[in-house]
């Protein structure tokens, strides 16, 4: 991150504290489609990100750009409702400026869902992924530059990226409610065209279930945060590669991420009832 990078941090968390007190447990930060996740929070305050100085505004499809807190049945939570990726042209910085707003507000652990393609021919379209791994194709890292030892180490261990026991527990909500919860590892490409076939054969190979933009900067920043992430994807498309290739129309990825948003959203409730996000 560039110098003076905790600094910016500082002035949009004094600008969200001179609005409210509110001090959010967890952050949840939702994908191309999946913003009605958050429909159930009993809002507290709602923050335009334009209102948040040097805050990004995000011009991504069916991404609203405001910061939600309030509760989601007894949780505390921030909502970032619209996220930034690198396709629409922003640097690293700005992308996980957010996540150290929500750690510094009080968020100790990271909710992220994501709309992606499957790589892995076994993942059917609407389905729920819980995230195991990622794997960066990005070429971007987020840390890169002189580290602010205030805002975490700077040679972060990935080794447990998505929360080992927040993983057991969505999988056991999952479980509780009746709905299938998918196990798969996250491919991040640039964007924003879709990949040729032969790159997406290639993800598959290198070890790919899923295929997405977003995410992966988040979460390295909210494991150099100290925070606990848990992650999933709605599988939007088929992107196997293969010669039964879907064509990617945005109407398909809005589609189905709205039924894989809702099984998502079911197993979050869950979570929140029996104590365990
Ligand atoms: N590739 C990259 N990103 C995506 C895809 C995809 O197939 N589907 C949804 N987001």
């Amino acid at each position: 991150m560039k110098e003076g990078f905790s600094s910016r941090v500082d002035d949009v968390v004094a600008a969200i504290r001179r609005v409210t007190d509110f001090v959010p447990h967890a952050a949840i930060v939702t994908g191309t489609g999946l913003g009605p996740v958050l429909d159930d929070i009993r809002l507290v305050a709602r923050l335009a990100y334009a209102d948040l100085p040097g805050f990004p505004v995000s011009t991504a499809p069916s991404h609203a750009g405001e910061l939600l807190l309030g509760m989601l049945g007894d949780l505390p939570v921030v909502a970032q409702n619209g996220r930034f990726h690198l396709y629409e042209g922003w640097q690293g910085d700005d992308i996980v400026l957010p996540v150290y707003v929500m750690r510094a507000l009080g968020a100790k652990s990271y909710v992220v869902t994501n709309a992606a393609g499957a790589l892995n021919p076994d993942l059917r379209m609407g389905s729920a992924v819980l995230i195991q791994d990622h794997i960066s194709f990005l070429g971007v890292h987020p840390l890169a530059g002189p580290n602010d030892d205030r805002l975490g180490l700077r040679f972060p261990d990935m080794s447990r990226a998505y929360d080992p026991d927040l993983r057991a527990a969505a999988a056991s909500a999952a479980d509780a409610e009746g709905v299938a919860l998918e196990r798969g590892i996250y491919a991040a490409v640039h964007g924003p065209e879709f990949e040729t076939s032969a790159e997406r054969r290639f993800l598959r190979m290198a070890g790919g279930d899923l295929v997405g933009m977003s995410t992966v900067l988040e979460v390295i920043a909210a494991n150099h945060a100290g925070m606990r992430v848990l992650g999933f994807s709605a599988v939007t498309n088929n992107a196997s590669g293969g010669p039964d290739q879907q064509p990617d129309t945005l109407e398909e990825v809005l589609e189905n991420a709205a039924i894989g948003g809702d099984i998502i959203r079911r197993i979050l409730l869950r979570m929140i009832r029996e104590g365990t996000l």
